[in-house]
């Protein structure tokens, strides 16, 4: 579950909930992460190195929901401690790059990782970005959407670079959690 804090003056709610995005390297996960948290696209961004994350406010049915998505480096050599990433998440985005099949191949590899480091009930989206490179596109939509449905995850095709499903993605495994 989330963090339930009560406010002390008001006694209003407040949610955290972690969220960790998870998937090879250069396959968009910065970025749509900045394109949902500040609308912002990096033709020309860097591999991540450590861990980053970011605390986006989401209204979900009038209640203010805080998400902390992290956000760690596809690249074995620069990824953050493993178990210390995973800790208390409630949800995930894997994510592969429809134009690079290698990147589909290794779903499987993140989920498993994933189920070693946090319990089944962490609401998970299977998360596929660049939808804009359809010319060259090398994972078909059908094949997400087996793949989801075999693992029991959501799915969507996403575009960080011209916006396509990017909040819904987030918002969908946000209200899953909530
Ligand atoms: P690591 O930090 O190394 O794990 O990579 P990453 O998954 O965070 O990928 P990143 O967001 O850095 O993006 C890698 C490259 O893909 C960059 O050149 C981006 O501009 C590009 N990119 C990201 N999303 C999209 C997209 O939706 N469409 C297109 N065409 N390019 C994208
Ligand atoms: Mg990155």
């Amino acid at each position: 579950m989330g963090r339930r804090d009560e406010d002390e003056e008001g006694g209003e709610e407040e949610y955290l909930f972690k969220i960790v995005m998870i998937g090879d390297s250069a396959v968009g996960k910065s970025n749509l992460l900045s394109r949902f948290a500040r609308d912002e696209f990096d033709l020309n961004a860097k591999a991540t190195i450590g861990v980053e994350f970011q605390t986006q406010v989401v209204d979900i049915d009038g209640k203010e929901v805080k998400a902390q998505i992290w956000d760690t480096a596809g690249q074995e050599r620069f990824r953050a401690v493993t178990s210390a990433y995973y800790r208390g998440a409630v949800g995930a985005l894997i994510v592969y790059d429809i134009s690079r099949r290698s990147t589909f191949d290794s779903v499987r590899r993140w989920l498993h990782e994933l189920d070693t480091h946090c319990d089944t009930t962490v609401a998970r989206m299977l998360v596929g970005n660049k939808c804009d490179l359809d010319n060259i596109r090398e994972v078909s939509k059908e094949e997400g959407k087996a793949l989801a449905e075999e693992e029991g995850l959501f799915f969507m095709e996403t575009s960080a670079l011209d916006s396509t499903n990017v909040q819904i993605s987030f918002e969908i495994v946000i209200r899953e959690i909530f």
